[in-house]
């Protein structure tokens, strides 16, 4: 691919070994490492988190150069709500803020954003924030930004089984496409690349039922260090892999 004229050296030579025709359609992210981020540097959770937040805007800067059409961004879980109350706290201001200051950016980019989770657990301000840019954003096409909030893959699949039995459906016509209709992730197709950073090699109750064929990349680097060069990275770790869904080797 060729390189954008923004790029350094060292990322010009990564965007051109990538492959246009071979680029995932779909990426996830477990952004983790902010509190360690901010550990090293002697600094608080919060300025990681802050940190965090910009390194948001540059992942979706690259997707969008790069015409992925679809990211999917774990930002606070179901399991998050045990922290410290203090933390909660300036996660759900930073969310807010977020909603508030990205909307002019995501417009201007051509983005859709849309929040996968239990958002009626979060408080009304944030709730009133979100439904707004989702619906401002909703006829962007260019790049689809799914958030993932108060968002637990246990949680949704429950979510999913009680939508189905409320309207009544006899047990043998459910199908996995109808139950996939069911999920917050109606509409958008499972990821190809899973991307969590931090070291950590786990997956904390994220997409569950969507990651069965995802492919999975796990890095060392802390969200807020994770740049162009490291999405780049990852691809190009992609794009080594011979996905075969249960198949047999083609050659
Ligand atoms: C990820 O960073 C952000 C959220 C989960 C909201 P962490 O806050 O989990 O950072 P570490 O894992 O403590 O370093
Ligand atoms: C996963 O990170 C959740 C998000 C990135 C929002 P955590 O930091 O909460 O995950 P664990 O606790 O290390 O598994
Ligand atoms: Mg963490």
């Amino acid at each position: 691919m060729k390189a954008p004229s923004t790029a350094t050296p060292l990322q010009r030579t990564l965007w051109e070994q990538l492959e246009v025709s071979h680029l995932p359609a779909h990426v996830a992210i477990i952004m983790d490492g902010n509190g360690r981020w901010a550990k090293q540097r002697g600094l608080s959770r919060v300025k990681g988190h802050k940190a965090g937040v910009q390194a948001i805007r540059s992942a979706l800067d690259t997707v969008l150069e790069l015409g992925i059409g679809n990211i999917t961004l774990f930002a606070f879980s179901t399991e998050n709500w045990t922290r410290p109350p203090l933390e909660v706290s300036v996660l759900m201001t930073l969310l807010r803020q977020f909603m508030r200051i990205e909307l002019p950016r995501l417009m201007d980019k051509g983005i859709r954003m849309r929040a996968l989770g239990d958002v009626s657990r979060l408080p009304k301000a944030i709730q009133n924030g979100i439904a707004r840019v989702e619906t401002e954003t909703e006829k962007n096409i260019r790049l689809h930004f799914n958030i993932a909030l108060n968002y637990g893959g246990r949680n949704e699949i429950l979510h999913a089984t009680r939508s189905i039995m409320a309207d009544g459906l006899n047990p043998d016509k459910l199908t996995e496409t109808i139950f996939e209709q069911h999920l917050y992730t109606c509409e958008i197709p499972d990821p190809d690349l899973l991307i969590r950073t931090s070291g950590e090699f786990r997956i904390s109750n994220f997409l569950l039922w969507q990651m069965a064929y995802t492919e999975l990349y796990f890095t060392d680097v802390l969200w807020p260090d994770f740049d162009v060069e490291q999405m780049l990275r990852a691809l190009l770790d992609f794009q080594g892999r011979v996905r075969r869904f249960g198949g047999v080797h083609g050659d």
